[in-house]
């Protein structure tokens, strides 16, 4: 049967890809749900866990459910010592993100049993996939070091948990509880490049750790998760608030694009972006300003003059680095932590996509030739 004719998009630019009960964005207004609950909501009140828990599951957990969902993964966060042999191999010059992507896809040599019609095995895998990510993250980081992993810290919740295995103390509380709210924010987000990766990988029924695998590699790019990290970067060789406007005069002269501004959907400053700037001022107000946060501020400024009228502003990523700074991490695991947080949304939408599956199989615009000659090797 032949398909009507139709408008090809490039970017799939407003063609939804599947029908989803996750999360909600409105581009125009600012607006971030999950499961119905406002952003804010949930940043300000709720925890990363009970938001990864309402994701995946649909409804926040009861206390005895919560309680249950963080002992298991508690239970599950140490890494076999052949995973951590084998990022020895790594080379400690690579991008940790290389570095995730190859380990979440090797937990699938570890777990293979592939049960996709099991509520059990799906609670597992998701309960493995939370617990394992942070802790092959900060494995990784204190390895390219010539380290030994720090081992979890079963006295502490997930977050804070992280922030030891990366530095061996316990971190303050309100930079633990920075670090949560900073998961939550990026906890999910619609469809977006990782996630549809992510439900292209899942809709062929393959086995968990290779759709994680697959959404970390797409998310690792810099228009994607990877602009956090350029956004320092940038401030950085913006150096001080007086080059603030030239700088952005002579990326609109290049028509160059402007790190952690613009997006796909929002038109106005990203409700996570205003949530992490509150966040990068507490953090400053109790252990030092950032001369960058001053650069940023006005580039912000500067952004809106020029790109305002276009529906530019700041994205999630512009604050993020300046708050992952502070909180002592390293500039290239702010992505690795964008993908930790990111996980719980790609786990939902594995899930929702195990419930309704069919194979991916868009189509294309074909616009090469018919007919071709072979031509033989010797007359080429
Ligand atoms: N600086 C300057 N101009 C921009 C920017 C920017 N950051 N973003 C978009 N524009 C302009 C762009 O040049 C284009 O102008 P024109 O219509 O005159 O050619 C117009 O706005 C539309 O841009 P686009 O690239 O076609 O828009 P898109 O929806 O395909 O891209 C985006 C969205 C996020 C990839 C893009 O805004 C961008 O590259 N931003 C910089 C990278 C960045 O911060 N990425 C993080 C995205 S949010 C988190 C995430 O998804 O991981």
């Amino acid at each position: 049967m032949a398909l009507p004719a139709c408008e090809f998009k490039p970017g799939l630019e407003g063609i939804p890809a599947a029908q989803s009960a996750i999360s909600y964005v409105d581009g125009t207004k600012g607006l971030l749900e999950y499961r119905g609950i406002r952003i804010e909501e949930l940043a300000h009140k709720g925890s990363f866990l009970e938001t990864a828990y309402l994701l995946i599951w649909g409804k926040l957990p009861t206390q005895d459910q919560l309680e249950e969902f963080k002992t298991d993964i508690l239970y599950h966060r140490r890494i076999k010592y052949h995973i951590r042999d084998m990022m020895k191999s790594f080379p400690e010059t690579g991008h940790p993100m290389d570095a995730l992507q190859t380990s979440a896809a090797a937990l699938g040599l570890f777990y293979s049993r592939r049960a996709l019609d099991d509520p059990a095995y799906i609670r597992k895998a998701v309960v493995r996939l939370l617990a394992k990510i942070p802790t092959m993250v900060a494995a990784f980081n204190q390895i390219r070091k010539g380290n030994d992993p720090v081992t979890p810290n079963d006295n502490l919740d997930y977050g804070a948990n992280f922030l030891y295995m990366m530095t061996e103390r316990e971190p303050d509380p309100i930079a633990a509880r920075a670090f949560d709210v900073c998961l939550t924010l990026h906890a999910e987000h619609t469809m977006n490049a990782s996630t549809f990766s992510a439900m292209v990988t899942a809709s062929t029924l393959t086995d968990p750790y290779a759709v994680i695998a697959s959404a970390v590699g797409t998310l690792a790019g810099p228009l994607h998760g990877g602009a956090n990290e350029e956004v320092l970067a940038m401030l950085e060789e913006i150096g001080s608030v007086e080059n603030v406007r030239p700088y952005v005069e002579k990326a609109v002269a290049n028509k160059e694009k402007i790190m952690g501004f613009g997006h796909r959907v929002y038109k106005v400053k990203d409700p996570r972006a205003t949530i992490l700037q509150e966040l990068a001022e507490q953090l400053f107000a109790k252990s030092g300003h950032d001369p960058y946060y001053d650069i940023a501020l006005e580039l912000e400024k500067v952004v809106e003059e020029y790109y305002g009228q276009k529906g530019i502003y700041p994205n999630v990523d512009f604050y993020s680095g300046l708050v992952y700074r502070k909180l002592g991490i390293p500039d290239d695991l702010f992505t690795p932590i964008f993908a930790i947080a990111r996980v719980a949304g790609w786990l939902a939408h594995w899930k929702e996509q195990l419930g309704v599956n069919r194979i991916f199989r868009p189509t294309q615009v074909y616009t090469g030739l018919h007919e071709a000659p072979y031509i033989p090797l010797e007359e080429r």
